[in-house]
């Protein structure tokens, strides 16, 4: 008997994690890019991604595209693709394949489930910049801010 507050403060924080099933295993962590080439090429117009926010069939679908990415030409060498695509595929997340935006998976939608006038404000802009709500977003946390 004497265990039951232990095992209840156990069960709370499980229930929690349960919303975002991309974050299932991390909780409001994921890790962090830690690939020179990923970093480089994949943060000159916005932050480099992490693998975990979008599933491999996604990021395949991205990197399989550079040339006409989201309306930008962000074309690479194919040695340096594949090395990123590798990258990204070995810790990619769960999520929709057909979806290639982050933005537009269903616990992303479901997590940011408030007024778009949010995402317009002068200092966020758009929804993908993830460090103006995120303070810890380049380094994967998501955590409320
Ligand atoms: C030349 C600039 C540029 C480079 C380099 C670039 N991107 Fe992007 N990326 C964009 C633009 C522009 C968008 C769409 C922005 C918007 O909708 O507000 C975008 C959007 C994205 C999105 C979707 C974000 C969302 O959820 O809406 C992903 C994922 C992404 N980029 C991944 C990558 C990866 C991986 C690389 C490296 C291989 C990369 N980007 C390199 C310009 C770039
Ligand atoms: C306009 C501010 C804003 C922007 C931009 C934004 N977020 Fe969020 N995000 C939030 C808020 C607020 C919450 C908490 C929602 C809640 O408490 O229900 C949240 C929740 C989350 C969570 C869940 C965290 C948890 O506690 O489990 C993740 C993961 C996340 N955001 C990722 C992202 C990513 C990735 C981007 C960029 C592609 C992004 N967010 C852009 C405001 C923002």
């Amino acid at each position: 008997m004497a265990l039951r507050p232990h095992l209840l403060c156990l069960a709370l924080p499980l229930t929690l994690l349960a919303v975002s099933p991309a974050f299932a295993d991390e909780g409001e962590w994921v890790p962090p890019v830690r690939h020179a080439e990923t970093l480089k090429e994949c943060g000159e117009c916005h932050m480099a991604f992490q693998p975990a926010l979008l599933p491999a069939g996604s990021w395949r679908a991205i990197m399989g595209n550079l040339s006409d990415h989201f309306g930008e030409d962000a074309s690479l060498p194919a040695a340096t693709a594949a090395s990123i695509e590798h990258y990204l595929v070995a810790g990619a997340g769960r999520g929709d394949p057909a979806l290639l935006r982050i933005t537009e998976q269903r616990w992303w939608r479901h997590e940011h489930d408030f007024s778009p006038s949010r995402f317009t404000r002068p200092e966020v802009r758009s929804k993908i910049n993830c460090a103006a709500c995120h303070k810890g977003a380049d380094q994967g946390f998501y955590e409320d801010d």
